[in-house]
């Protein structure tokens, strides 16, 4: 049995001496096994917040599937190998499964309260999927914990996907202190509040059409205490014009629609400029991923910082996100 966790990833030659920082730190998981490949370690981590240890050698944060150490497995438990998301204490299954996977789920995982199935696929323009739940206690409402941040959230009511955890952390990282960021599609907040968190003197701006999605960004607003994230319920369309000439930083995470809403988000940036997160959809077939989505960007006073492959999205189709610096 196996589940996707963060990780450090490091140099074979450093890895001894980083996993006994986290240890001392208590930040390495015990029961999960360390895994190797050629070049580097990968240490299982308790919280991906590295607060109060020091490390020397240069480490990457990422997510892995680990082996749980020392209990019988799913698949010896039901016969059966599932594969799954955690939000939460939900775990959701992508595919149809027989019921003892279920009971095998609750009772490996004493902190899995319900197991469910997704229903459909993620529709409309509030991006939500249904969800049909299978064993354990009928609710999808959960907290979420990620990159040291909590997210209260309706996973029937809202969009979330625990898979995007390294990359809003990456998005993150870029922030810098006095910028004005605005999320355009923030969702419950996972981009907005762990910025907010991460630079406390960055103003962000997050909007969201989503009346559910709205009640719970102001809710894990609270949870998280951060008091610099100004929320805003709406078709970002309307919205954009008490934004105009504001940001330094602008993400654009809707990658089905995202290049429909270029003229908005310039609109918002500062007049000198800024940077732009955007995200989209691409198929493998033909012209390159990262061709196809530079077109799809398609602006002329713009340079590309970087485009990569975030996550699977569909066979053959990934979500590709774009960081430019655009001039306006
Ligand atoms: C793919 S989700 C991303 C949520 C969030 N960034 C995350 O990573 O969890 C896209 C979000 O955009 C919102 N949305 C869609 N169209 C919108 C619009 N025109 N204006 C504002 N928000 C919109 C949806 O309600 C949804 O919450």
């Amino acid at each position: 049995m196996s589940l996707e966790e963060p990780c450090v990833k490091v140099r074979k030659e450093h890895g001894e001496e980083v996993r006994l920082a986290l240890k001392s730190a208590n930040l390495l998981r015990t029961d999960l096994r360390i895994q190797r490949d050629d070049d580097f370690i990968y240490l299982p981590l308790t919280d991906e917040h590295l607060e109060g240890v020091e490390l020397n050698a240069e480490i990457e944060l990422c997510h892995r599937a680990f082996e749980i150490l020392g209990r019988r497995s799913i698949e010896e438990l039901s016969g059966f190998k599932p594969s799954y998301d955690v939000v939460g204490d939900i775990a959701v299954l992508s595919s149809e499964v027989p019921e003892t996977v279920a009971s095998a789920i609750l009772k490996l995982h004493r902190n899995i309260r319900v197991v469910a199935k997704r229903a459909s696929q993620v529709e409309g323009v509030f991006r939500r999927r249904r969800i049909e739940i299978i064993a354990g206690e009928q609710r999808t409402e959960t907290v979420h914990k990620e990159n040291g941040c909590r997210y209260k959230l309706d996973l029937e009511r809202v969009y979330f996907n625990p898979r995007l955890a390294t990359e809003r952390a990456r998005v993150a990282s870029m922030a810098e202190r006095g910028e004005v960021i605005i999320d355009m599609f923030a969702g419950v907040g996972t981009f907005s509040i762990l910025i907010a968190r991460r630079v406390p003197e960055t103003r962000v701006i997050a909007i969201d059409i989503n009346p559910d999605a709205i009640r719970y960004l102001r809710e894990n607003i609270r949870l998280n205490r951060v008091t610099n994230v100004t929320v805003i319920e709406g078709d970002v369309r309307e919205v954009c014009e008490e934004f105009t000439d504001t940001a330094d930083r602008i993400i654009m995470n809707l990658p089905m629609r995202a290049h429909e809403y270029i003229r908005e988000a310039i609109r918002m940036l500062k007049p000198g400029g800024g940077t732009i997160h955007f995200y989209t959809v691409e198929s493998e077939s033909g012209e390159s991923l990262m061709a196809k989505a530079k077109r799809k960007f398609m602006m002329r006073d713009a340079s590309v910082i970087s485009a990569r492959k975030v996550k699977d999205y569909a066979p053959y189709k990934y979500i590709v996100c774009i960081d430019a610096k655009v001039l306006k």
